[in-house]
């Protein structure tokens, strides 16, 4: 049975179902192509990438233009997810007009169906802004990696009264703007409850507890491909890192004893001109071909 396409609407008339909501980050087509086969209700292209993909020590370092190179790669691939665009430093926070121009192109260029911004009130008139433009937007609250060097670190945010109230009045001005769901990054389980209570639109967790309205997490991270730092929010669903080692340690294998290539995956020369190439290069002729 073909799947439905996704849709910001379906995605929130799960939240009033009380159905919860799946989402994984992707980069490229192939794990976009298998990601939408297992029918994830939403694909974000996550500044994530910046990391896991590119290398960077943070996501502060990728630009626009490589954001909208692997957001093109990833809707190739997808059929039935609804695609999220993660909009990058530096990219929406300079001026609304810019902003609204970079979100077009996630829309645009890259075949994306919404994109994601980080912040809370401060960033409500951009996402505004947005909207007024017809460009759907999921917020992003919590640890939000961009503002890391204000935080000075990677650390659970939320953690006293006034920043968990903070938390909770920023989700119900980002919903009172029009977003269509809210990420909730690294925030105490019992906050992420109350704000989940007290918005109508989903919340998306990620080292937020159970309560949210869905999860996320980073495809390279959860598939143990990504291992440089393991969050306790962390679960690892598979270990293709090590499969990977295994199977680049058996091609090399295989190569250097000359087991691979063998005759099932190699191309055959047509039988009955065999004896024809073969006596031609032996022959003269070939020296004289290349005088
Ligand atoms: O960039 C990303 O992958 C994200 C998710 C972790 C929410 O923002």
């Amino acid at each position: 049975m073909a799947l439905q396409k996704m849709t910001a609407k379906k995605i929130i008339e799960k939240k009033k179902r009380g159905e919860k909501i799946v989402t994984i980050t992707s980069y490229d087509y192939s794990f976009a192509k298998i990601v939408d086969d297992c029918a994830i209700d939403l694909i974000l292209v996550g500044d994530s990438l910046s990391m896991v993909i590119l290398g960077y020590k943070n996501t502060l370092s990728v630009t626009m233009d490589e954001m909208i190179h692997h957001t093109k790669a990833v809707t190739r691939g997808v059929s039935n997810s609804m695609v999220v665009g993660d909009m990058p430093f530096l990219s929406y926070k300079i001026g609304i007009k810019e902003a609204v121009k970079n979100a077009g192109r996630f829309i645009q260029e890259g075949g994306a169906e919404a994109v994601k911004v980080e912040g809370g009130a401060k960033i409500c008139p951009t996402i505004k802004a947005m909207i007024d433009a017809d460009i759907q937007v999921m917020g992003h609250i919590g640890l939000t990696p961009q503002a890391i060097y204000e935080f000075g670190g990677f650390f659970t945010q939320g953690k006293t009264v006034e920043a968990a109230k903070k938390l909770i009045i920023d989700a119900k001005k980002l919903e009172k703007t029009g977003v269509f769901s809210i990420v909730l990054e690294s925030i105490p389980w019992q906050i992420a409850k109350l704000i989940t209570k007290s918005v109508n639109i989903p919340t998306i967790g990620i080292g937020a507890g159970s309560h949210c309205d869905g999860q996320i997490l980073v495809i390279n991270d959860m598939l143990g491909l990504f291992t440089d730092f393991k969050p306790k929010f962390l679960k690892y669903f598979g270990d293709i890192g090590t499969s990977v080692r295994k199977a680049i340690k058996n091609y090399k294998n295989e190569v250097e004893r000359g087991s691979y290539p063998d005759i099932e995956h190699s191309y055959e020369f047509p039988k009955e001109d065999l004896n024809e190439i073969e006596s031609w290069f032996e022959s003269v002729e070939i020296e004289e071909e290349i005088k």
